[in-house]
């Protein structure tokens, strides 16, 4: 666990960016975990991922970046957005440090209920991570606790 831990530290450092390049949707799970009031998650895009049209997790080679990015509404409004971003390992979520933790940063705050808005992060995926498949979970949380949330596949190549 530490030795994960160690690992994650190094893994993606994180930027915000405004990306206006053609993302492909990706497959993407929501979070068994849901908040009091709700957050739809309409489509998740990574960019680049030429495997996105035969269905495989995105490949994206270390010491690129790459961009996630997600539609979303939510049942809630924001003022504040505590953004995190975790390799989800075997159930087991190891927060990435390097990620900027202030959503407001990316999405212009207050968030309003029920307006589809975009939340980009840039991922700068640093040469020092193993190259494998990750499960990436994100989420993004307002000051009552209420959050958006949802896991995709990278794999992270030479
Ligand atoms: C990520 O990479 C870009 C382009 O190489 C660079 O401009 C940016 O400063 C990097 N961000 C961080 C947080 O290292
Ligand atoms: C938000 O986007 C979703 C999916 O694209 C759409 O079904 C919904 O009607 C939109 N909602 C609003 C408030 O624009």
């Amino acid at each position: 666990m530490k030795m994960f831990l160690k690992v994650a530290q190094f893994i993606l450092v994180f930027s915000i960016s405004l990306n206006l390049s053609a993302a492909e949707l990706v497959r993407f799970q929501e979070c068994e975990e849901k908040s009091e009031l709700a957050c739809q998650i309409h489509a998740v895009r990574i960019n680049p991922c030429p495997e996105s049209s035969s269905d495989l997790p995105c490949k994206i080679k270390r010491g690129r970046s790459a961009s996630i990015e997600f539609d979303y509404s939510t049942d809630f409004r924001a003022t504040e957005l505590d953004s995190r971003v975790y390799w989800n390992n075997e159930g087991v979520d190891l927060p990435l440090i390097g990620v900027d933790t202030n959503g407001c940063n990316i999405v212009s705050c207050p968030i309003e209920a029920h307006v589809n808005n975009t939340y980009t992060w840039t991922l700068n995926v640093s040469k020092k991570f193993p190259i494998r498949t990750f499960d990436i979970k994100m989420k993004v949380k307002n000051e009552d606790e209420n959050f958006c949330c949802f896991l995709t596949k990278i794999r992270l190549t030479k």
